[in-house]
This record gives C-alpha cells, structure tokens and sequence, in this order.
C-alpha cells in the first residue's frame, strides 16, 4: 500500500522577520563559525542553542586529520550543553549556520548522525526542541519538533 508522509516546517524570507531572541541565538550561530577549526573542508558551521533558563551555549565543527575523528557544530554544542546543563538540560532551540570556503553564507542542514543526537535530545527532555537553520539565500527554515527532521527514527528500550 502506497503510503504518504508530511513534515512540516515554516520559512521566513529573512531573519529579520524573527523574533528578538530566535534572531540573537541565530546571531551567535553566526558568530561560531568563527570558532570552527575546518582546514580540510574550509566549511565554516556554527551552532548555537538556547537552554531552558534562556542561557546560550555555541558551539562549530571541529575538524581532524582522520577525517572521522572530527565533529559537526550542532553536536559540539548540544554536548556542551548537557556538560553545562546536566541531566536535566532542556534545549528550547537549535540554531545553525555557515560559510563555505569562499566566506559566503550557505545552506546548513543538519547531517543524520546529528539529527539522530538533536531527537535523542527531544526525548530526553520530553519537551519539543526547534531547529533554524539559517539558508544560503538569507531565508530561515524553522522546524517545530526533531520529529520533521528525522522520520521513523531508531528508538528501542535498553
Ligand atoms: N558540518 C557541520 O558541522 N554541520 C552540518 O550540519 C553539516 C556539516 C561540518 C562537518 C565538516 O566539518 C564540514 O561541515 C563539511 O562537511
């Protein structure tokens, strides 16, 4: 039987059009890049998430000669957070951008293995996390849940 799924998500044509505090995490996700250590792709990705008590926690892709070693600016900052926030860390937002290797700003979009971290993190806080990520064009794309961002996801019971 065919069958059809929908995922929902929102785009504002600038970040302008957010509100105050979605625009400043957006703002320090920007900023992040700046701390990305990225000599091997020059893709400069920068993550910055707004915790429960309004604290904000960055963090950029940290690359490594074995290539594997290295880890995407969404993970770094959502581990961050939880050193910082612990057991009980509840990530409201997740804000993502970046510049590629001619300095311009490009579309990110999360890679499945963060996605697979940003829904764990969801779940453990029973609450829903959103996602911006900023778009190569200045548009921003809003996600309400981790849910839309990574359908039948693997869940079992340890
Ligand atoms: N990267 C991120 O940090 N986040 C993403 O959403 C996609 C990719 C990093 C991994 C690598 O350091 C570089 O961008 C190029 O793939």
């Amino acid at each position: 039987m065919q069958k059809t799924l929908t995922i929902n998500y929102q785009e504002y044509s600038s970040a302008q059009e957010l509100n105050a505090k979605d625009r400043e995490l957006m703002e320090a996700a920007r900023k992040a890049t700046e701390t990305s250590y990225s000599p091997y792709s020059k893709f400069r990705v920068g993550a910055a998430v707004r915790l429960g008590d309004g604290e904000i926690v960055t963090g950029s892709n940290q690359e490594n000669l074995a290539y594997p070693s290295g880890l995407c600016a969404e993970r770094v900052a959502l581990f961050t957070a939880s050193v910082r926030a612990g057991e009980k860390c509840v990530v409201e937002t997740l804000a993502i951008a970046a510049i590629d290797s001619n300095g311009r700003v490009a579309e990110a979009s999360p890679c499945g293995a963060c996605r697979q971290v940003m829904i764990e993190q969801e779940q453990r806080q029973g609450k829903p996390l959103r996602t911006l990520v900023a778009l190569g064009d200045g548009r921003v794309r809003e996600y309400n849940s981790v849910a839309d961002l990574l359908p039948f996801v693997f869940a079992a019971e340890f």
